[in-house]
């Protein structure tokens, strides 16, 4: 076979071919959804490309191809692509590891369309994820290619963003008109689509001639005679088959890898009666020719196919569209399956060819439970499809709800379709399949079969939700649990497609001889005009956004780049694909990979653990034990000291065994497989907070802050308010999986350690002591971090330091880069919360005194629980003054995988508790919760509870502005106008004011050190002890060296960070990294220009070469050390008292949503973000961080959801099960805004962290929801207390506005029944 990668053709012979493509560079698959490449393909000799897995890609479907990776679309030692110098100078990269998927996607996109449209746009970023950025930035990016690039391309309400402005309200003009922009078009190089990497001429000769080869399927015939092999699957997309190879350990010796050559498969034969598409085809091209055929039609003869379509668009991402085929779609009969619902509602029939000969199967129930008699033959394969034109009276409609709207498995999906006949209200036909309740598609026969020949009225209805509930039974335990959501779903889809059909009746009744096409009208009660609401579906859109920011002082000088919007520096070679990430660095001479063994049970002995099996498989070196480690596996970070590997008694599943050390990452990973571990369950077994608090299970250290007199003030109080809030946890889901790299350095027991860590001294310790070396012998090196959010640190350091140890014992370089699966697994992630509060207050809205607990799911160790908690509790009151507050907390001891560290570190927890507090005083009170906000927040100089000044004035300034810059009054009163007049579609608006300490806690820890050097052609390295991880630290610090020395930054460079050059950092985190190490880089710079001062008096025109060649002439050092000691804070937590932060960071956010009732859909609809940052250093990479962290708060707050078995086991461990926001889900319009800068003498350039803050933001959409869906149960009469958990789910949303669907269903006694899974 024969393909083009990177321009050069490759030749493979038969004996070469993997059925996998593995190479080592950016076609080599990190995450499912990610990284991609551009595939150039002839088809019927013209040229088509798509965006490819690489991870799925079959190499032998590859002939005939070229392939582009994002090396091949530009670098910067050849000429930088458009796409790549637009995605970087858009700010539309922070720590890089997706950019080169965002690349791809947009690179094929404009080859296929060099002016898309907004819609095509997004549709080609939906397969995309991105943890860092948020998205608006990449779209900008996107968008300079688009014709229409200035305006939002919204009409959602008939009007234009350039016209009057969303909402039909004034806008933010102002904002617009006056702020800079982040980055200037007039610089970007133009795609000219004549430069690009052309067709190779061989491959175009070779599709000209197609010669004939065995191994290549050309024929059917070859096809059919290959197919006689049992063992071979047939692989088309492999998007089925990949992931069961890849992830569920399935084996196939041989495949059939189908290209596009056999022209039966990809038929487009339009028939008489129908629309006949060849199996071959892929998903993007039944796309695509179905939107055609629509066009061409009556639209009462496509209705099978608008429904297809509407499900094509949401179906995965384009890269899996592209790839995926009709046929495997079809075959591979997924319980979730989009569009076999409809296929099979449609009456669509099957064309088999085997060397028997040909026959037709219908696409039936029968079908799709692989009952034996209607199902595929041995040797048969699908040919072609027929999908007959629908009739006059004929009406299909396809459904879904997914955890989040684009690329995301349905939860609950369904085609449903109804025949009335000519002249007659009656049923005739009526067909309803679903997916996701079953273990396959199920088709509610029965139900159909009994409403055949009733009217279509709500008695039907109501027979036919009785009916569809009896038939399609789910029992409480049923496997993916939200089982009383989908049994609501089941009827509420079905109600949708009552009313859509009832609809159209109305209009084509009104517009034809309405006695003569349906004389039974008068049995039709036609919906209320309110109940339309119902219909429409939410999808998000057209992004644009704004940034409001103040251009610098016009005296500062133009070199200095302090306060600019100065790129991420290494933003070209994260476009380029040039970035060095851990498992980049080349494989070294005799390396080994090592895989972790982890324990299956919650809490077990151990009896037994066979290694024998693992040991004796090929390339297996060694197996580490805690015997190995005995002495040395157990270390101590902060509290309590960690056990490295556990062989006697495990406390959670997911804790690290053993480790298996192999030649390659297959043989290590397939030997993990077979050590054999033989437990003995022990009690208890604690996984919820509730189950601790039962057994009292807590780590030491309860936590209690108290102000005023509490329980004196509950007594003059008008009303005393209980209540709680369960807050779900949250994984990382940085790029970047764990990965480290250690290597053994041959002498004086010396070992470099390469980690994506955000701690490289705590590895250096643990290192060091595991294998028993003082820490002058162990240097950490970290060049950047893929994301860490906080999930880099202690974790990293035990699996480094097992590592090394194996390293150190074999005398060779070891690697460990963990899989997506096992890192979620692995690792944990932020703290599942349990909130109680009381809260007396006055019937005005003032809270006199709030009573609040917290618990922690910690997890099984302590890890960082106890100060995660800590913040929870110094943190309680957010922006507000409570007189009287007591708040205690108590971590958890559970026998879940420790969860640790991630971004916010427990406010984005502790906040959102008193923020649910505040909304149910306002309803208690009939006042909006932001008029209580208002109410109770500090003003002006005041006193937090842990007795530390604070001075509000910016707090209350960010809420006037954002009030003022989202309309909030006015679109208060059109979301009130709105829900009005929609019974089933409500919208919310809600604002939320932050106060987000920053600070440490200690001196000592705030302390940071930099390194800097001038060499002798001028040239300036600068070294700091913070880790690059996206947040543009590193760009900082040089713009802060520029500054102080007074020379461009292009003079000045930074390689990384290393344990050799700055000693015994600080963590990198808390929003401190840039605050901390500039002011060290700032000390070492004005040392340095000390000591040269005389030098550059005596030649003050002097080029830098002068200047440093004339001191090393004079002996004058031209290397410097700086220091800053730490912010002087400190909180005793005896007293209650202390100055545990440094400063505070204000903010607000104001955001609209708009919920789907009958479905638990939610669409952002507009955020509006005010920061109070004081003087930014560089507001792109600070805008960048505060839209980051709110998507990210937005997704935990909404969308993901870590899932638990009953025995404690993590069943959300990819993407497809765990979902972050996506592109779809940035809000339609988000603004932000910084307030105009002030003073703040101690911190960097009177700058503020913005790291964190963002996070907590997210939450406002969370209230903006629960307004909604207060809506909504106001309407149906429902006036009591609302409690919503967090995150709120569609599932949350749809049962909590209740209706009669949810009266309907069948509900399970509680305890009757073990679910599939429990919230923690
Ligand atoms: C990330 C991701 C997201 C996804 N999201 C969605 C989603 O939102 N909604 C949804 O419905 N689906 C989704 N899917 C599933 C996807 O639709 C299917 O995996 C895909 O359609 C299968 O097609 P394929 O060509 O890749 O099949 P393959 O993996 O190539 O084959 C699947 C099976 O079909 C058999 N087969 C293929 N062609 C033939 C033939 N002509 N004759 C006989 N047997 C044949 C193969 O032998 C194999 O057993 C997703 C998949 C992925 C990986
Ligand atoms: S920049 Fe997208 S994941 Fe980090």
């Amino acid at each position: 076979m024969e393909f083009a990668l990177g321009g050069w053709s490759h030749v493979i012979r038969e004996e070469n071919v993997s059925p996998s493509f593995k190479g080592k560079n950016k076609l080599e698959e990190t995450v499912l959804e990610s990284e991609l490449g551009d595939l150039v393909c002839m088809q019927s000799l013209t040229l088509q490309h798509y965006p490819a897995n690489a991870c799925l890609l079959p190499i032998c479907s590859l002939h005939g191809a070229a392939v582009t990776t994002v090396e091949g679309v530009g670098s910067t030692k050849a000429r930088i692509h458009p796409v790549q110098e637009r995605v970087a100078k858009c700010h539309g990269t922070q720590c890089g590891f997706c950019t080169p998927g965002m690349v791809m996607s947009i690179y094929t996109l404009l080859r296929n369309h060099p002016e898309p449209t907004l819609d095509q746009l997004t549709d080609a970023l939906g397969g995309n994820l991105c943890r860092c950025t948020g998205y608006r930035p990449i779209i900008d990016a996107c968008k300079t290619f688009c014709k229409t690039s200035g305006c939002c391309q919204s009409k959602e309400n008939g009007v234009c963003c350039l016209d009057q402005g969303i909402n039909e309200l004034p806008e933010f003009e102002e904002g617009n008109k006056t702020s800079p922009k982040l980055f200037s078009e007039e610089e970007f190089l133009p795609l000219d689509p004549t430069q690009e990497l052309i067709f190779p001429p061989e491959l175009m000769i070779m599709a000209e001639k197609q010669p004939q080869r065995t191994r290549v399927f050309l024929t059917l015939k070859e096809l059919l005679e290959a197919k006689e092999n049992p063992q071979a699957p047939i692989v088309m997309g492999n998007t089925s088959v990949g992931p069961e190879v890849r992830f569920k350990g399935a084996f196939h010796p041989v495949i059939i890898s189908l290209n596009e050559c056999i022209e039966e498969l990809s038929v487009v034969n339009h028939a008489d009666d129908g629309l006949t598409l060849g199996a071959g085809l892929s998903l993007a091209q039944v796309k695509e020719i179905l939107a055609e055929v629509i066009q061409k039609l009556p639209e009462e003869k496509t209705q099978t196919y608008h429904a297809l379509l509407k499900h094509l668009g949401t179906l995965a991402g384009c890269q899996i569209r592209n790839m995926a085929s009709l046929g495997g779609h079809i075959v591979s009969r997924h319980l979730d399956s989009d569009l076999n619902p409809l296929l099979a509602v449609g009456n669509c029939t099957l064309n088999l060819l085997s060397k028997e000969g040909e026959r037709q199967i219908p696409l039936n129930e029968q079908f799709l439970t692989k009952c034996p008699s209607a199902d595929l033959k041995p040797g048969e394969i699908l040919v072609s499809v027929n999908i007959p034109y629908s009739r006059k009276w004929e009406f299909v409609s396809a459904f879904r709800q997914a955890q989040r709207q684009q690329n995301a498995l349905a939860i609950v999906n369904s085609g449903m379709r109804v025949f009335f006949g000519e002249g007659g209200g009656i049923i005739r036909e009526l067909s309803i399949a679903y997916g996701g309740v079953g273990p396959t598609t199920i088709c509610a026969k029965n139900s159909c079969q009994k409403l055949i020949g009733r009217p279509w009225n709500e008695e039907m209805l109501d027979a036919a939700c009785r009916l569809i509930l009896d038939e399609v039974s789910l029992p409480g335990w049923a496997p993916g649990g939200k089982v009383e959501f989908k049994r609501t779903l089941l009827i509420s889809f079905f109600f949708k497609f009552y009313l859509k059909v009832s609809q159209i009746l109305k209009t084509m009744v009104n517009g034809t001889d309405r006695v003569l096409a349906f004389p039974v009208l008068g049995v039709l009660v036609m919906p209320k005009v309110e109940y339309e609401s119902a219909l429409e579906d939410l999808h998000s859109r057209n992004h644009w956004g704004t940034s409001k920011y103040q251009d610098v002082d016009p005296k500062q000088l133009p070199q200095d780049p302090i306060g600019r919007p100065i790129m991420h520096l290494s933003g070209i070679k994260h476009t380029t694909g040039e970035a060095i990430y851990c498992d980049d660095m080349p494989v070294l001479d005799g390396e080994l990979f090592l895989a972790f063994v982890t324990s299956s049970r919650a809490h077990a002995e151990i009896v037994s653990i066979d290694l024998s099996e693992a040991l004796s498989l090929p390339g297996v070196v060694d197996i580490v034990t805690e015997e190995d480690l005995r002495g040395v596996n157990s270390f101590c970070l902060l509290i309590e000291p960690e056990k490295l590997l556990e062989t006697q008694e495990v406390s959670c599943v997911g804790q690290l065994v053993c480790a298996v050390v192999a030649d390659s990452e297959v043989q290590a990973k397939q030997a993990a497989k077979k050590v054999k571990i033989v437990y003995q369950d022990l009690e208890p077994v604690i996984l919820t907070i509730e189950e601790a608090i039962r057994h009292h299970s807590f780590f030491q250290g309860e936590r209690k802050l108290e102000y005023g007199n509490v329980d004196e003030a509950f007594k003059v109080v008008d009303q005393i308010l209980e209540g709680e809030i369960h807050m779900g946890g949250q994984e990382h889901f940085y790029m970047e999986t764990q990965s480290m790299l250690a290597v053994p350095k041959g002498e004086d027991q010396e070992m470099d350690v390469y980690v994506s860590s955000q701690f490289p001294k705590y590895i250096q310790d643990i290192v060091a002591a595991t294998l028993k070396v003082p820490a002058n012998k162990i240097m950490c090196h970290v060049k950047r971090v893929g994301g860490a959010f906080g999930g880099k640190v202690t974790k990293t350091g035990i699996m480094a330091a097992i590592t090394a140890f194996a390293a150190n014992k074999h005398g060779r370089p070891v690697r460990c880069i963990l899989e997506r699966g096992e890192d979620m697994l692995i690792t944990g992630g932020r703290h599942p919360y349990l909130g109680k509060y009381k809260a007396g207050f006055m019937n005005d809205g003032r809270i006199l005194a709030l009573d609040v607990e917290h618990y922690c799911n910690g997890g099984s160790t302590l890890d960082e629980s106890l100060f995660v908690l800590e913040t929870g509790v110094l943190k309680v009151d957010n922006a507000y003054k409570f007189p009287n507050l007591r708040c205690q907390g108590w971590a958890c001891k559970t026998n879940l995988p420790s969860n640790t560290a991630l971004r916010g570190f427990g406010f984005p927890q502790s906040g959102l508790i008193t923020e649910n507090c505040i909304t149910e005083v306002a309803a208690k009170c009939g006042l909006s919760p932001e008029k209580v906000r208002m109410m109770n927040m500090y003003k002006e100089i005041d006193q937090t509870p842990y007795k530390q000044e604070i001075d509000a004035t910016n707090l209350i300034q960010c809420w006037k502005e954002c009030m003022a810059m989202s309309s909030y009054s006015l679109r208060k009163v059109a979301v009130e106008k709105f829900n009005s007049e929609n019974y089933w579609k409500k919208k919310g608006l809600a604002m939320v004011p932050l106060k987000f300490p920053v600070g440490f806690g200690s001196t000592a820890a705030c302390q940071a050190a930099a390194l800097v050097h001038i060499y002798l052609d001028g040239s300036v390295l600068v070294t700091h002890g913070g880790i690059e991880m996206g947040q543009g630290v590193h760009t900082k610090m040089i713009q802060v060296a520029s500054r102080e020395l007074r020379m461009p930054m292009s003079n000045v460079h930074l390689r990384g960070t290393s344990t050799e050059t700055v000693p015994n950092a600080n963590v990198s985190g808390a929003s401190l990294v840039a605050d901390l190490n500039g002011l060290a880089v700032k000390d070492a710079c004005q040392t340095l220009l000390k000591r040269l001062e005389p030098i550059i008096s005596k030649n003050p025109k002097g080029t830098w070469k002068d200047w440093a060649q004339a001191a090393y002439d004079e002996s004058i050092s031209l290397s410097a050390t700086g220091y800053f000691r730490g912010y002087e804070t400190h909180m005793n937590w005896e007293t209650g008292e202390g100055h545990p932060f440094e400063y505070f960071v204000f903010g607000a956010a104001c955001s609209e949503v708009e919920i789907d009732c009958l479905t638990g859909a939610h669409k952002n609809i507009r955020t509006d973000i005010v920061m109070d940052i004081g003087h930014s250093i560089n507001p792109a990479l600070d805008v960048g961080q505060i839209e980051g962290a709110f998507i990210q708060g937005m997704g935990l707050y909404t969308i993901e959801e870590l899932k638990y078995s009953p025995q404690g086991v993590l069943y959300t461990r990819g993407p497809d099960q765990y979902k972050i926001p996506a592109v779809s889900d940035v809000p339609t319009e988000l603004h932000v805004s910084f307030l105009p800068p002030s003073q703040n003498s101690n911190t960097l350039y009177s700058s503020k962290g913005l790291g964190e803050p963002g996070v907590f933001l997210g939450c406002s959409v969370f209230f903006a929801i629960h307004d909604a869906v207060r809506a909504a149960r106001q309407e149906r009469g429902l006036l009591g207390p609302l409690k919503l958990d967090s995150p709120l789910t569609p599932e949350k949303i749809r049962m909590a506005c209740e209706d009669k669907f949810t009266k309907m269903i069948p509900r399970d006694e509680p305890g009757s029944y073990v679910p599939w899974n429990i919230p923690v």
